[in-house]
């Protein structure tokens, strides 16, 4: 057995490990993890409390993978209710589909009686509207929300500034190899962008086979390079999860234009090694691993360079205590 989350997953780390140790399944396990990240307004780059977008809603992704079905549900830009990850769950369970995003999602959220929540803070729409104050033109304010807020993309926070998605890989004791994410995604972003946090493959992959990876970070790098995805298959050809890690960093090489920042790469395999790389990290991100027995523990990540100059887009940190 094995449980890797990253620091965002402090809060649900000791119930999955114990629920893991108790003979629980990991994408049980993986989903009571998540629940109370997303439930604890503190943390805010994940459920309640998550930074809102450019328009200050709050647009929650997330998902869960079964690695021994290879079934997957996603939500994205969700608005309005407290668990994304229950709802990806039940999208497994209940409908022939992967993915529901935006209306279709909250469609759905209701559907089941999901719970409902306000996940706007009252810090969070402080900073944003000190960043609506301070950065649009009277004409922009006039005319709101009727302007082009493309032009504005450029003060979203890097989300390892605000913290970051918390995501969740585990062995359970029958072998099986489950993920799970759930983030807020980036702040002031442009409405109805996802980052790879609900985009299987991107953000996270599981296959009970071979192993399991999940990301944060930028998700537009992931996406781009179909990250998760890599890695299992790296690992299907004979790679170590080390080796496909590294090799899954590699291909980040490649990326030309866009937005090229920071991502964290977290996999295990099938025999209880892990590895946890922060590509354009500074060397201050950590881990937590339960590895079947005792108590979990924190780790620090790994490093790899792959770019010298590391976007950093962020007027609007200064608005945050983020900042
Ligand atoms: N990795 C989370 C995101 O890009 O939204």
């Amino acid at each position: 057995m094995i449980l890797v989350t990253n620091n965002e997953g402090t809060l649900g780390v000791p119930t999955a490990a114990r629920m893991l140790a108790a003979g629980a399944a990991a994408l049980d396990a993986i989903e009571a993890g998540i629940r109370p990240i997303e439930a604890d307004p503190s943390v805010r780059t994940v459920g309640r409390g998550g930074w809102p977008n450019i328009l200050g809603e709050v647009e929650l992704d997330a998902c869960l993978m079964d690695g021994s079905t290879l079934r997957t549900g996603a939500v994205g830009a969700l608005k309005g209710y407290l668990h994304p990850v229950s709802v990806a769950r039940e999208i497994m369970r209940r409908l022939p589909h992967e993915l529901l995003v935006g209306d279709g999602a909250a469609r759905f959220a209701a559907e089941i009686g999901a719970e409902t929540a306000d996940n706007l803070i009252a810090d969070s729409k402080r900073a944003w509207q000190a960043w609506y104050d301070a950065e649009l033109t009277p004409a922009q304010k006039a005319a709101w929300p009727a302007v082009d807020l493309a032009p504005l993309c450029r003060h979203a926070i890097d989300p390892e500034i605000g913290r970051d998605t918390t995501v969740f890989l585990a062995q359970d004791a029958t072998g099986a190899v489950c993920s799970g994410t759930s983030t807020s995604g980036w702040g002031w972003k442009y409405p109805g962008r996802l980052g790879d946090s609900p985009i299987i493959g991107a953000g996270s992959y599981a296959d009970t086979r071979y192993g399991a990876a999940a990301c944060t970070g930028a998700g537009e790098m992931t996406i781009r390079c179909g990250t998760a995805r890599a890695i299992v298959l790296y690992m299907k050809k004979g790679a170590s999860v080390a080796d496909a890690v590294f090799e899954a960093a590699d291909d980040m090489r490649a990326l030309r234009g866009g937005l090229i920042s920071r991502v964290t790469i977290h996999a295990i395999d099938t025999r209880g090694n892990h590895k946890v790389v922060a590509v354009n990290g500074d060397g201050s991100n950590v881990y937590w691993l339960w590895d079947g027995a005792g108590e979990p523990r924190r780790c620090p990540a790994d490093v790899v360079r792959i770019a010298e100059e590391v976007g950093r887009v962020s007027s609007v940190a200064r608005y945050t205590a983020a900042g």
